[in-house]
This record gives structure tokens, sequence and C-alpha cells, in this order.
């Protein structure tokens, strides 16, 4: 008997769970009956009848926690159908882990019809202790007429039921999308497989399915659309599985759409045909002199001797060193997410095939669709999980400000940042002059700060702004990412101005009509006067919260005045206080603003008491201009826990508001709109509405006594 895996805890059974994130590409843990899952990752297709990598050498030493296989094939043979019935699938073949089985629809497609019933596939992956089984979809080839597909994502979606029925308690099932490569068909083939429930359960898994074709044909822009399309109407609590998908090329542009597992036979077909994967494409050993790339299994060996070997060596050879190239994508794409760059990743993998680079520009545009198009309203909502502010350098790139964490900042500074209401001499009205600051790299604080001083002195109603690579800012977010962190050489920043592209624009803001002067910075050390540098940090401060927590500036301006700021040693504001209260802290690494206690009572103080109850369905709300810091209300068995000072879990919120940013402050109230806890969300209104395990809010500090 093997020893398997350790069942995750009854309660979690079957639960999605987010652990990490950059928008919409996530690092998740799928609680099963053999362990827990961390995902993204990859499934190899394990054929019970060639095994051209154990099982269990994919487990110890390639560190695979799960494989598919086909639960029809096993079925078919009677032998494995009787072991597997005695014994159970995790005994037949050696594997401790996780266990996904197919049911014969990939068959189907290849082979025609298939044998076994709708409710006897799904009856025999119970009874052999698969994990995550499949039900029998029908499979939309994208030859097919749009009537056939139709029919299949209607006979797909109204066997559903029987399978969940069938599946019982114990299996986990997946719930395969269909559609070809008609959107509107991805997204009701999408709907209404989520929506399918028998007792309260419904699938666990949802595979984008039909799409083999496309990738064997490279026409990776149509399986994008899909991937988007299908993606639109899936809620966030499902993990997403790309069916057929092994090449670890295309892993990052996936993983950043939202996929969340993969399985592929590549590893072992592409060695069977003399072929070895890279994270680049694929490369043909029959006249290589050296390797393109490396492993530890082609180490030891030139492609000459490789090629001398006899087959079913050279084939076990290369399929382990398929197998690591792919597990060494999957660990850069796990690490991208974690360190917010997967969207970078993705991009400078496009550029290793001209149909994806296609595919990845297509991607980028799809926001352009609208919302009426699914591949719009994907694409919205990925720019809108993002968290604008990040600390990491940002490198320049053609793509860069199509970064969706860079529209979602670009975006939030164009809606909500607004000019001063008065002036550093405490003059008011509009500004008498336009300056913009340029020729310099960041710190521009540094580079910029005398002849800021200067030219506020000589006129203290001028509107200053920063050039920036990705276009204008105010300078009193000189220090905001992503603005201040674009890594590039003064020839990565244009010339001219090109003002059209930039998110801050001076017709939008009625500038143009004023006088506009550009300053370069000055070696002056002219001393800014105290006056003027109190005034720059209050204004930083309105803006940040104007901007990052969607304050109204005259609310921030009623909040900060009278503040006074202690600076750090080199002169920058750490902690904004009134009267000795801290109410933030500006953060120093990536130009947010923290809330301390009671900055998040004075804005709690100004808003309307009615707490969010529900969770809304108007994504549009997301980019309102300034609906007030975004609020989460919980229930109340968590509020003592919260109160003290404990995070938010899944599955207590009751209730949030739709603009709540990932990453941003939020408060946290009770039902009555009493402030609970104020801290950083980590999820969007539609994650906290279906999310059941996990963290909510990261609580900085709970606000009962
Ligand atoms: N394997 C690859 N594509 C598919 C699909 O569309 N459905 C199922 N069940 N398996 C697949």
């Amino acid at each position: 008997m093997i020893e398997e895996s350790p069942p995750c805890r009854p309660q979690d059974f079957g639960k999605f769970e987010i652990v990490d994130r950059d928008g919409a590409a996530r690092i998740g843990k799928i609680h099963t009956n053999h362990g827990i899952l961390t995902t993204p990752t990859l499934l190899p297709v394990v054929n019970p009848n060639i095994l051209t990598v154990e099982p269990r050498e994919m487990w110890d030493k390639f560190g695979f926690r799960a494989l598919i296989t086909n639960s029809y094939v096993i079925w078919k043979h009677e032998k494995l159908r009787e072991k597997a019935l005695e014994e159970g699938v995790h005994e037949l073949l050696n594997f401790p882990g996780v266990i996904m089985t197919d049911s014969g629809t990939f068959q189907s497609y290849v082979y025609g019809d298939v044998e076994v019933g709708i409710e006897e596939i799904v009856e025999f992956q119970r009874d052999i202790g698969v994990d995550i089984g499949t039900m029998l979809d029908v499979f939309g080839r994208p030859d097919m007429t749009r009537e056939e597909i139709e029919a299949a994502v209607d006979t797909t979606a109204n066997r559903a039921n029987a399978s969940l029925s069938s599946a019982g308690e114990k299996l986990l099932l997946n719930g395969p999308i269909q559609g070809g490569t008609h959107q509107d068909l991805r997204a009701e083939s999408s709907s209404r497989m989520a929506a399918s429930e028998v007792g309260g359960r419904g699938f666990s898994v949802h595979p984008i399915g039909g799409i083999v074709p496309l990738m064997e044909t490279q026409r990776y822009s149509d399986l994008f659309s899909v991937i988007l399309s299908s993606m639109s109407a899936l809620p966030s609590d499902r993990p997403v599985h790309i069916f057929g998908c092994g090449h670890p090329l295309l892993f990052p542009l996936c993983i950043a759409l939202g996929a969340d597992l993969f399985d592929s036979a590549a590893y072992a077909l592409f060695a069977k045909d003399g072929r070895i994967l890279s994270e680049e494409g694929t490369h043909r050993i029959d006249s290589a002199v050296e390797w393109p790339v490396s492993s530890r299994y082609l180490e030891d060996y030139t492609p000459r001797e490789v090629r001398e070997m006899d087959k079913k060596s050279r084939t076990a050879l290369l399929a382990r060193h398929n197998l690591e190239v792919t597990q060494r994508e999957l660990s850069r794409c796990r690490e991208a997410i974690r360190n917010g760059s997967i969207w970078n990743l993705a991009e400078r993998r496009s550029h290793a095939s001209p149909h994806l680079r296609k595919a990845f520009k297509q991607v980028l545009e799809a926001i352009q669709d609208g919302p009426e198009i699914p591949s719009g309203r994907r694409m919205a909502s990925i720019i809108s999980s993002t968290d604008p502010v990040r600390p990491s350098s940002e490198p320049f790139s053609e793509d860069v400000s199509k970064r969706p964490h860079i529209i979602h900042a670009g975006t939030l500074l164009e809606n909500r940042w607004k000019l001063p209401g008065s002036w550093w001499d405490g003059s008011t009205g509009p500004p008498s002059s336009v300056v913009i600051l340029h020729g310099s790299n960041p710190p521009w604080r540094t580079a910029y700060g005398s002849v800021v001083a200067e030219i506020l002195q000589d006129e203290p109603k001028t509107a200053i702004f920063v050039k920036t690579p990705l276009g204008l800012i105010p300078y009193s977010l000189e220090d905001l990412s992503p603005w201040c962190r674009i890594e590039g050489n003064d020839d990565s920043i244009p010339g001219d101005p090109n003002l059209k592209e930039s998110y801050i624009r001076l017709d939008r803001l009625s500038l143009d009509k004023i006088p506009l002067e550009y300053r370069i910075a000055s070696d002056s050390d002219i001393m800014m006067k105290n006056e003027i540098r109190a005034w720059l940090d209050r204004c930083s401060t309105v803006d940040r919260l104007a901007v990052l927590c969607g304050v109204k500036p005259s609310d921030g301006c009623r909040i900060t005045d009278g503040m006074n700021v202690r600076h750090s040693k080199t002169g920058r504001p750490v902690n904004v206080l009134s009267k000795d209260r801290h109410l933030f802290s500006p953060r120093l690494n990536d130009g947010g603003i923290s809330l301390a206690l009671e900055g998040a009572k004075a804005i709690h103080s100004l808003m309307d008491i009615q707490p969010p109850l529900g969770f809304s369905n108007h994504q549009e709300n997301h980019l309102q201009t300034h609906p007030g810091i975004a609020r989460v209300t919980i229930h109340s068995d968590a509020i003592p826990f919260v109160g003290a000072g404990r995070n938010v879990m899944h599955g207590f919120v009751i209730g949030a508001d739709e603009w709540i940013t990932v990453g941003q402050p939020c408060l946290v109230v009770d039902e009555n709109g009493t402030l609970v806890a104020h801290g950083n969300s980590n999820s969007t209104m539609h994650e906290m509405s279906v999310l059941r395990k996990g963290v909510a809010v990261r609580i900085r500090e709970g606000a009962l006594p």
C-alpha cells in the first residue's frame, strides 16, 4: 500500500483560496482529499498503459503534487478497471497526491463516439477514489458550425446536474466550458456551468475545453480570446483549468489572465518525436550540436550521444528534461505573481513567437472591445483587480503603458486628481501659470526640489507637473509608483512630451490657455520656505487620499486642516499628525498612503452612515470620481476578532463597496456602519462575495476598545 497524501481539513474540502496575487493572476490553494494543491500548477498526463515517466518519480523527483489520467481508458481496459475498483486509482498509479481524471470527451473528439454513459463515467471516477473528476462534456471543435457549437454548449450544460448528482460527496468535479471561438457562447457556457448546482454543491473547477485544435495550429489570438471570454462569466472562487495546454511558452499569459491549472502530455509526445521544450519554444534535437536549453538531464550528454541512444531511453531522457523545464517555468510564474511582474514576464515571452506576440497585443487591446463584449468585460475586471501601487521597479518597454496595473493607476489619477483649491500664500482660484519639469530621472524631489521652491516663491499660483515616460503627474505625487519606478535610461523618455498619451492632460484640466513653461532641474541651492513645504506636504496627503482612497479633496482638506508632519532624515514626510494625533503615514517605498487609527476615524466620521450591505453588480462604479473610502461590512460573529486587530476572513463579509481596491486602504464596519477596524484590502468586491476561505482584508488596527 502506498502512503497517500493526508486530506485537507473536512470543513475546507473543495474550497479554493487565494493566497497571493498580481491582479487576476493568483497563487491559490485547492483543498482536496489528497492534500492542498498549490496553483498555478500543471498536471502531467499519465497514460496508465504507457508510463513514459513513473508517477511516483513525478512526485518524488519533480515535485508534481497532482496528475491527470483518463478514467475512460481505465474503464475500457478490464484489468485496469478491476484493479482500480479494488485498490483505488492512487494504488493503481502508485501516486500519493491529487489525481484528476478526464472523462472520455477527448477520445470522442479524436475517435468519434464513446460507449460510456453520462452518469456511469462519473460514478466510475467516484468509485475508484479520484480527487477531481470530469463530467462527459461535448467537445466543440472550432471548425463546427455555430449551430453545432450551440448544441455542444447546451448538451454539456444539460448534463451538469446529472453529473453533479452522480459525483456524490467525495468527488470534486470539473465543469468544462465549451463554445468554440464564439465569445457569446463561451460566456453563456460559463454562466450556465457556474450556476449548476445540486444539493448546494456545484462544480469545483472549470476547465476551458475545445481548444486543443487552436493550440495545435498556433491560433493563439483565438485561443486567448476564448480564454478571456470564458473567464468573463466565471466566479472567482472556481479555479480555471486550461485543458490540454502544456507548452511553457503559453503559461505566463494564461496565468496573467487568471488560469490556475494546466495539463498536458506534451512532455511525452514531444520527447517521442525528438523535441525538447524551453520557455521560449520547441527545439528538434536531430541536427543540434549543442543544447539550446539546459537541464540536469541533458547535462551529461551531447545531442549526438542522445541521438545515438535507443528510442526508449532517448524518449525517457527527453521527457524528463521536458518535465523539468515545465516545472521551472511554473516556478518562475508563481514567483512573478508574488513580486508583481507576471505581465512583464508574459510580455517578454510574447517576443518568442510572432503568433504569440500578435495574441499578446490583442489581449492588451481587449479593453477597447468595451463592456458589451465578454473579452472587454474580462479585461476591465483584470485591470480593476490589480493593486495600482507597488514597490517594484517597472522596466520600460514598448508595452509598458498597457500593463493592467499601470492603466489602473493612470485611470485613478485621471478620474480623481484635482487642482488644489488654495495656494501656499492663502490665495485661491485657478492657477496663473503652469510649469512642466523635465529632463531628470527619479527621485524627482531631489532633482527638482530647488526649482520648485524657486517657482512657487515667485508665483504661488503655479500648477507644477513632472514629465515622466508615462505622461504627466502632479508634483505633489512625484514619488508615487508606477511613475517614479520606471526603469530606463534617458533614451526611453521621449523628447517631446506627448500630452495626448498622458492620463493628466492640460486641456482636460482647463489649463491649456494658461501660460506654460518647461523647466529643468536647477543647481541653485535655494531653501524652500517652511510655508511652501507645509503646503506641498498637505497637497501630497490630500492628493493621495483622493487618488488612492477616493476621499473627496474637500474632505481631505478638512481632515488635514492644521496638520503637521514628521519628516525622515532625507526630508520626506513619514507621519502626518493633527494636534498630536497620528493620522496617516505616507509610504516611502511606493508612494502610497497608510492610515493610522485616528486617520481612519477622521475619514469615517465624514461618511454617510449607511454601510454597504450585499454586493452590487455595477462594475462601472469601480471608477467613480470620489465615492469615499471603500468599506467592508462584516458579520457580527467576526466583530470581536476584527475589532481587536485580526484579519477579516472570507465568509464573514456581508457587504462591500464595489470600488474597493486591492492593496489599498479600506474601513471595516458593522451592520450599523460603526467603525470596527481599518486595513488594506486583499480582494475585490466580487471575490468577497464568493470566496469562503482566506484573508479578505489585512487589518492594520482594530478600532474597538
Ligand atoms: N481535453 C482536452 N480538451 C478537452 C475538452 O474539451 N473536454 C474534455 N473533457 N477533455 C479535454
